[in-house]
């Protein structure tokens, strides 16, 4: 099988997760990580002799504006520029910093390299705006690809869910959001709560990339660090989602993991603890959590609640969004299906 070779763009929390993805991916070569410090995730890579995810080997090449003298004072090895990366690969996936990434853009247009990029980057940057379930098709060899941010990515997910079910018409959110990112110090020692104007972009980006669904919701940030919170308020065209249905789909659905309170699943914390239970690296989860006993019906309408997990949710709509740009699979079906079968995602079920 010849593999399509991926290289990753900023190793912080979403190009830790990326790597690790693509490692795991059996039909995808690693071929290295890029950045531009040594953080203390570089520098736990190299306590563990650059050793990654599936035991395979992470080179590290450096962006335009590294020191290298930075990198050799820990001893970390370092093979070469991030254009000599960018010449070995067949798609970058860019997980710099919101903004670092449309720059980077000009070095992928300049080597005819393909890339993914993440939420934080301008909707601009890409010929297409990505969810592995609800435009999969979209990304078919196409050149640049953008993913949903954290949030967006699991709440599409949900309503994808219930869309395929019965035709959705409107959808009201309410986003509890992590403020930051463990381990982050950049946002302070808070203890309150901080609105956004309405309507959240989150609501706008699920119209963009399902425009038949009029959308809209408030955001609300929350001084914690492990997973947002969304209530989803979901209007059927016609007819009735009923608690039952609802249910059942979400069940099915190999991305969404179905949660009860009494189980003892109080939160998101709850989750965050059965994730490093079940030993998964970083205490990452990939599907989004929907509590049973939130599903309320309501006239026509269904309400639920869900858990996102931020830092791992988009990866494997990343995985996903190569596939469809290297044309690995063509349609969702079978690019999700392998997507999931290499991420082991729905083995709970
Ligand atoms: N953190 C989350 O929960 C989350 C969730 C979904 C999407 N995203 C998006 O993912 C992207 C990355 O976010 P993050 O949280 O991983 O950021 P991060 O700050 O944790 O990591 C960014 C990494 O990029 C490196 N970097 C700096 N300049 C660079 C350059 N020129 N080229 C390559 N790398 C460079 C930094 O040193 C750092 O290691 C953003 O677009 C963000 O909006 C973040």
């Amino acid at each position: 099988m010849t593999k399509v070779k991926v290289g990753v763009a900023g190793y912080g929390t979403i190009g830790q997760r990326l790597a690790d993805g693509v490692a795991l991916q059996e039909d995808m070569e690693l071929v290295g990580i890029a950045d531009l410090v040594p953080s203390l995730s570089i520098r736990a890579l190299r306590e563990n002799d650059m050793i990654g995810a599936n035991n395979v080997k992470y080179d590290l090449y450096l962006v335009d504006g590294a020191d290298p003298a930075a990198f050799e004072k820990y001893d970390i090895p370092v093979a070469g520029s991030f254009e000599d990366l960018c010449q070995k690969v067949d798609i970058m996936l860019d997980s710099s910093p919101g903004g670092v990434g449309a720059k980077n853009k000009l070095i992928y247009e300049k080597l005819g390299v393909k890339a993914v990029f993440q939420g934080g980057e301008a909707n601009s940057v890409a010929d297409v705006f990505f969810h592995g379930y609800a435009n999969y098709e979209k990304g078919v060899g196409k050149d640049y690809l953008k993913l949903t941010s954290c949030n967006t990515t699991g709440l599409i997910r949900a309503v994808d869910c219930l869309d395929r079910l019965i035709p959705v018409e409107k959808v009201a959110i309410t986003i509890i959001r992590r403020v930051a990112d463990p381990g982050d110090y950049h946002r302070g020692l808070t203890n309150a709560l901080q609105m956004d104007k309405a309507p959240s972009h989150q609501a706008l980006d699920l119209m963009t990339i399902m425009p038949h669904i009029d959308a809209t919701g408030i955001l609300v940030h929350t001084p914690v660090t492990h997973g947002h919170i969304i209530t989803v308020l979901v209007t059927p065209k016609e007819g009735k989602i009923t608690k039952e249905l609802a249910i059942e789909a979400f069940r099915k659905h190999p991305r969404i993991r179905t949660v009860t309170i009494d189980e003892g699943f109080k939160g998101n914390a709850s989750l965050f603890k059965y994730a490093r239970d079940l030993g998964n690296r970083r205490g990452d989860m990939y599907e989004i959590a929907i509590w049973e006993d939130s599903v309320v019906e309501s006239g026509n309408d269904i309400m639920f609640a869900i858990n996102i997990p931020q830092e791992s949710v988009t990866i494997p709509e990343t995985m996903d969004a190569v596939r469809a740009a290297m044309k690995m699979q063509l349609t969702c079906e079978e690019g999700t299906a392998e997507t999931n079968k290499y991420l082991k995602i729905g083995r709970f079920k």
